[in-house]
């Protein structure tokens, strides 16, 4: 087996998710990280024992190197997956892709033309109940999926108070575009990809003045962190979306509020329905009848490392020259329906997605 050599772009919270999964890979190594600030990036380094350390992002893409992992703000992950592609790599890139439709579709273009793996790390996918649904619905066991709802809320979890994920212009947005696009993907992937045709949006900017940190990034690794104090992003987002082949999905995703908080999926068929939700006991439920009567059935499943596996896999999709579970068309849609989604609040007016 040949032996990866992986760079990493951004030695923030969730780098260090990635570089442990690739150190339990075998025949992987980091051998390089790249972030503007060096408290962190030599933090990170020195963790890990990473020799190769760039203060510029441009530097880590001239090297010689299999895969790139791009673990920075969202405002970067287009230049940088786009440069990581063209000079070669293998590249897998953090949530969301990009800020807009435009730049995912030339992250997409550009894999395509040079044909190297590209997959957003997407790591819902791999819970065992993720699986578990979409086994259900692609082996037609819920019969036809037509209406869900999904979730993703936290009551009091502003990440990083100032720092880029509340400043518009480095994150895209707020909850909607960061933690909402998880739960987003999830439906989508898990309905197979329908053709969204209309979104209605809101957003919400109530817990501004009275915003708390919520946990994340973790405080350890917040070393060298300058928040600014910006908060020009919404903290509660919705939308209504309806897809070409009727399909309904009901979408929200908040930092603070004063609601249940928790990721919840809930699909609707005709035959069955299911709902996971992270706060009940046991998570996943599953509703039907039984020769006509009404059944409520649940299902417990094993704690999985999700990143680990997502990691995994795509090492798997480089070794193997397979496509990474993350579809070029899958990506494209969750881009479209978050833009549409902002399109909508801004403007009072549903978007049409073409
Ligand atoms: N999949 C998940 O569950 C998950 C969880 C958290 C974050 N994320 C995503 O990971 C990315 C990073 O988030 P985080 O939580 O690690 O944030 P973070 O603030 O902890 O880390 C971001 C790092 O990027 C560095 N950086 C800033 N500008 C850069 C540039 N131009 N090039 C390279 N690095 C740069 C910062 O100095 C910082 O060290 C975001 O896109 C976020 O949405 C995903």
């Amino acid at each position: 087996m040949k032996r990866l050599k992986v760079g990493i772009i951004g030695a923030g919270g969730i780098s260090h998710y990635h570089i442990e999964a690739f150190k339990k890979i075998l025949e992987i190594d980091v051998v390089a990280i790249s972030d503007p600030n060096e408290t962190k990036l030599s933090f990170v380094a020195e963790k890990f024992g990473i020799l190769k350390r760039f203060v510029n992002w441009e530097n880590i893409i001239e090297e010689q190197l299999d895969i790139i992992s791009i673990c920075s703000p969202n405002a970067f992950h287009a230049q940088q997956a786009i440069a990581a592609l063209k000079s070669g790599k293998h590249v897998i890139c953090e949530k969301p892709v990009a800020m807009n439709t435009e730049e995912a579709k030339s992250i997409i273009e550009t894999a395509k033309q040079v044909n190297n793996k590209f997959m957003v790390a997407f790591c819902h996918r791999f819970a065992p109940h993720s699986q578990f649904i979409k086994k259900m619905i692609d082996g037609g066991q819920m019969g036809e999926v037509y209406f869900a709802k999904a979730s993703c809320l936290r009551r009091r979890g502003i990440p990083g108070l100032g720092t880029w994920f509340t400043t518009k212009k480095l994150a895209g947005g707020g909850p909607l575009i960061d933690i909402g696009v998880h739960i987003l993907d999830l439906a989508v992937y898990l309905m197979g990809c329908p053709e969204p045709q209309l979104v209605v949006g809101v957003t919400y900017n109530k817990f501004k003045n009275q915003a708390v940190d919520g946990g994340w990034p973790p405080v350890w690794s917040r070393v060298g962190d300058r928040p600014t104090g910006t908060f020009d992003v919404e903290d509660l987002a919705a939308g209504f979306i309806k897809f070409k082949n009727n399909i309904t999905l009901f979408l929200e995703a908040s930092w603070a509020g004063n609601s249940e908080s928790g990721l919840k999926i809930a699909l609707m068929g005709t035959k069955y329905g299911v709902q996971y939700w992270t706060e009940a006991k046991p998570p996943l439920k599953i509703y039907g009848d039984i020769n006509g009567v009404v059944t409520d059935a649940t299902a417990e499943f094993p704690s999985v490392n999700v990143y680990q596996a997502e990691i995994e896999h795509f090492v798997n999709c480089v070794r193997n020259n397979t496509q990474p579970i993350t579809t070029p068309e899958e990506i494209l849609t969750v881009v479209k329906i978050i833009e549409g989604i902002y399109r909508s609040a801004e403007t009072g007016k549903p978007v049409e997605i073409s």
